[in-house]
C-alpha cells in the first residue's frame, strides 16, 4: 500500500493518469456540498464566466486567494503576463464580492529576481477599486538562502478592502512580556499591559506564531506542494468575516480555506483548475467530517485507490 508522500501531483504525468479517473469533477463542473452549501468548482479563475458559474447570485464578504506564481501556469511566463492575469482574477473577484468586503492575496517576493512579482502586483492593485489596508508577513520556520544572504523566510499577504467591511482584531498566544509603556489616560498613569484588551499580543502585520505546514503535521496533505497553514487562514476568516457569511478562494489546491471555513461556520465557494486538487479539496472536507482529521499526515488522499492499483498490478 502506498502510504507515504506522493510526488508533486501537478508534475508526475504517470500518477496523474492513474488518479484522474477517481476525480468526480470534470472541467466546468461544480460540486455542491449537501450539508452546508459549500461549493467546489473545476474552473478557471481568470475566466469571468467560470467565476459566475461558481458564485451565481451569491455575494461574498471575503476572498482569500493564493496566487499561483511559479506554479503550473507561469513557470515559463513573464512577470508582466502574470500581473495581467492577476488583474483579470481580481476583476472577476470584485464582481462577486459584496459592497463591503475584504480581499487577501498571498504572494511570494523572489529576492533573486527583483522581488517579483510583489511590487508589480502592488502597482496593479492601485488601479483597481480596492483600498490597501495591510502588508502582512508570515514568517516561515524553514527558508531558502545561502551563507552569503539573509535566509528567506517570508510569505507576503496583501490585505485590501472595498467599502467598509468589519474587522475583528485577532490575538496570538504570545504573552505580553514587556511591561512599562506608560501613558496617561483620563489623568491616570497606565501601563501597556493594563491598557490592552487581551492578555496576549495582538496579531499585527508580522506573524511569527504560525507554523508552516510540513510532513510531520497532522494537517499535512501529501501530494500538495503549496499548502497554507489552517491557523493563518482561520485568523483571516475570524478577522474579516462573520459566522454564516461566504468566503471565496479561487485556488483551492489542498482545500485549506474550505476546511477553515467549515470549522469557523462560514460557507466557502472555491475552485481549482486541476480536477485532482478539486477532488483532494472535497475529500479533505469529507474526511474531516468523518474523522475530525485535518490532513493525511501518514497517508495520502488517494491511498485506497493507489493501494488497489498496486495490488492489481502485482497480480498481472
Ligand atoms: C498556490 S496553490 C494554492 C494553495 C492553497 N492556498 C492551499 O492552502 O492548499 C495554487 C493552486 O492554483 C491552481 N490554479 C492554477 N491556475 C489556476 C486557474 N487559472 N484557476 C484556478 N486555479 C488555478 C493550481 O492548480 C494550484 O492548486
Amino acid at each position: 500500500m502506498l502510504k507515504h508522500p506522493l510526488a508533486r501531483l501537478d508534475r508526475d504525468k504517470t500518477l496523474r493518469t492513474k488518479l484522474l479517473p477517481f476525480c468526480r469533477l470534470q472541467p466546468g463542473q461544480v460540486w455542491r456540498d449537501p450539508l452546508r452549501g459549500h461549493r467546489v468548482g473545476c474552473l478557471d479563475a481568470a475566466v469571468s464566466q467560470d467565476v459566475q458559474t461558481l458564485c451565481a447570485t451569491e455575494r461574498a464578504t471575503l476572498a482569500i486567494h493564493d496566487l499561483p506564481y511559479n506554479f503550473i501556469a507561469f513557470e515559463t511566463q513573464q512577470v508582466s503576463n502574470f500581473v495581467a492575469w492577476c488583474a483579470r482574477v481580481v476583476g472577476n473577484t470584485d464582481d462577486v464580492l459584496a459592497k463591503d468586503s475584504s480581499l487577501y492575496l498571498w504572494l511570494g517576493a523572489d529576492q533573486r529576481n527583483g522581488f517579483a512579482p510583489l511590487p508589480e502586483i502592488m502597482l496593479m492593485m492601485r488601479s483597481t477599486g480596492f483600498i490597501s489596508r495591510s502588508l502582512i508577513t508570515l514568517r516561515n520556520q524553514r527558508g531558502y538562502g545561502t551563507q552569503q544572504n539573509w535566509m528567506s523566510v517570508r510569505q507576503e499577504l496583501l490585505y485590501y478592502i472595498k467599502g467598509k467591511p468589519h474587522f475583528t482584531p485577532q490575538y496570538t498566544e504570545i504573552p505580553k512580556t514587556v511591561k512599562g509603556y506608560f501613558k496617561t489616560i483620563s489623568g491616570e498613569l497606565t501601563e501597556n499591559t493594563a491598557r490592552g484588551r487581551g492578555e496576549t499580543l495582538r496579531a499585527g502585520n508580522v506573524w511569527i506564531d504560525v507554523q508552516q505546514v510540513f510532513y510531520r503535521m497532522e494537517e499535512n496533505v501529501n501530494g500538495c506542494y503549496a499548502q497554507k497553514p489552517l491557523k493563518a487562514i482561520a485568523r483571516i476568516i475570524d478577522a474579516s468575516s462573520a459566522p454564516g457569511e461566504t468566503v471565496l478562494d479561487f485556488f483551492a489546491h489542498s482545500g485549506t480555506t474550505l476546511l477553515a471555513a467549515e470549522m469557523a461556520g462560514r460557507r466557502c465557494l472555491t475552485m481549482d483548475i486541476d480536477p485532482i486538487f478539486c477532488e483532494i479539496t472535497i475529500r479533505r472536507l469529507e474526511r474531516f467530517r468523518r474523522t475530525g482529521r485535518t490532513g493525511w499526515q501518514n497517508s495520502n488522499p488517494f491511498a485506497r485507490e493507489l493501494g488497489q492499483l498496486q495490488e492489481e498490478e502485482a497480480h498481472e
